[in-house]
């Protein structure tokens, strides 16, 4: 395929956790990606999994109808559909990939089981310009989520390796847990990102995590502000709006640091030209900040995701595919998906 004319449609589709996310792309251009939320999930502050697999029944045949109706498409258009197949919420990824396996049966065509871990670090791989060069040099990437925190080296779209991660807490679920401390509606990561901008972020000292080698911990600055705030509380303070602002500036300066602190140990010994942010919480204004500083410091190329592709999206799945077409790894009616894939 060497024209853009010839490039395949392939329709990706993601259902792992609480967004149900279509995209159409036209190899690794991005015709349309459309994603329902889950506000039913808000009453409860966190994601209760058989209510996202619920919502997902509701939400896929609507949202596939509207990617291809953005894309001016039909169904008869698309030549493969690609699906995550893991890691995830169980019952979610089913919905999606029993979807998939029927759509891919029904129009004939291959069907593609996707690893949501690697669909995070190709939105670097995929754009809405019909223009955009795909990176072609090694870079370090550090994938943020509500579920996983992994640094990997990335050498190509078809070649990567995870090289740290978490052993507790993702940092996404740090965020979101310290907004549920405050009362803050879920997800927690965003909404601390705004209240942060007009916080005070040395108003609070969270000591940095000690955990041993590359990997990260993020239980201990969990607890730290949990009985921060508690402490606050139990001295008779009020937690208005220039207290809140505080913690949330103090302690997303804190997990940014750590965060900065491991990748930069782990840059050190990498050949990387450039450095990377994907997942949920690449979307973070603080974060973005650090890693153009970074780059900038020291002179490598900066891959920050667009907004779109940062949180979960179909894109980035259907990505995924187009890179792994040329393998011919094509998934059969036994597809399984796995809620514990690994990279
Ligand atoms: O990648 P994602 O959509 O889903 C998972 O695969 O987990 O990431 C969701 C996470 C949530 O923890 C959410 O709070 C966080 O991304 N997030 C943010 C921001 N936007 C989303 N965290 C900090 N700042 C943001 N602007
Ligand atoms: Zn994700």
């Amino acid at each position: 395929m060497n024209n853009t004319s010839e490039k395949p449609i392939i329709l990706g589709i993601e259902s792992s956790c609480d967004d149900t996310s279509v995209s159409v792309l036209k190899g690794n251009i991005v015709l349309s990606n459309v994603t329902a939320g889950q506000k039913v999930h808000q009453l409860y502050g966190g994601v209760v999994p058989e209510l996202a697999s619920r919502a997902h029944q509701s939400n896929i045949v609507p949202v596939v109808s509207a990617a291809l109706m953005e894309a001016n498409l039909e169904p008869k258009d698309i030549n493969y559909v690609a699906v995550t197949k893991g890691p995830g919420l169980l019952g979610s990824l089913l919905v999606g990939t029993s979807f998939a396996k029927s759509y891919a049966h029904a129009l004939n065509i291959p069907l593609l089981g996707i690893n949501h871990m690697e669909g995070h670090v190709i939105a670097h791989f995929i754009s809405r310009n019909p223009d955009f060069k795909a990176p072609d040099e090694p870079f370090l990437c550090l994938t943020v989520s509500g579920g996983h925190t992994q640094i990997i080296i990335v050498k190509s779209a078809l070649e990567m390796e995870l090289l740290a991660s978490t052993i507790d807490d993702a940092a996404g679920e740090a965020l979101d847990k310290a907004a549920k401390v405050l009362g803050l509606p879920y997800p927690g990561g965003p909404v601390i990102d705004k209240l942060a901008k007009t916080g005070n972020d040395s108003a609070f000292k969270f000591p940095m995590p000690k955990a041993d080698g590359d990997n990260y911990s993020f239980s201990g600055l969990k607890t730290s502000f949990l009985y921060q705030v508690r402490d606050l509380k139990n001295a008779g303070n009020d937690l208005d709006e220039k207290l809140i602002a505080d913690l949330c500036a103090s302690y997303q300066k804190a997990v940014v640091d750590y965060l900065l602190l491991k990748f930069k140990n782990v840059l050190k010994r990498t050949n990387a030209k450039g450095i990377a942010i994907a997942g949920g919480v690449s979307a973070n204004s603080l974060l973005r900040q650090a890693f153009t500083n970074l780059a900038k410091e020291q002179n490598l190329k900066l891959l920050l995701p667009e907004f779109e592709f940062c949180t979960d999206n179909g894109a980035m799945i259907g990505g995924v595919a187009y890179y792994k077409i040329g393998e011919g790894a094509f998934d059969g009616l036994d597809l399984v998906p796995s809620a514990r894939l690994k990279l």
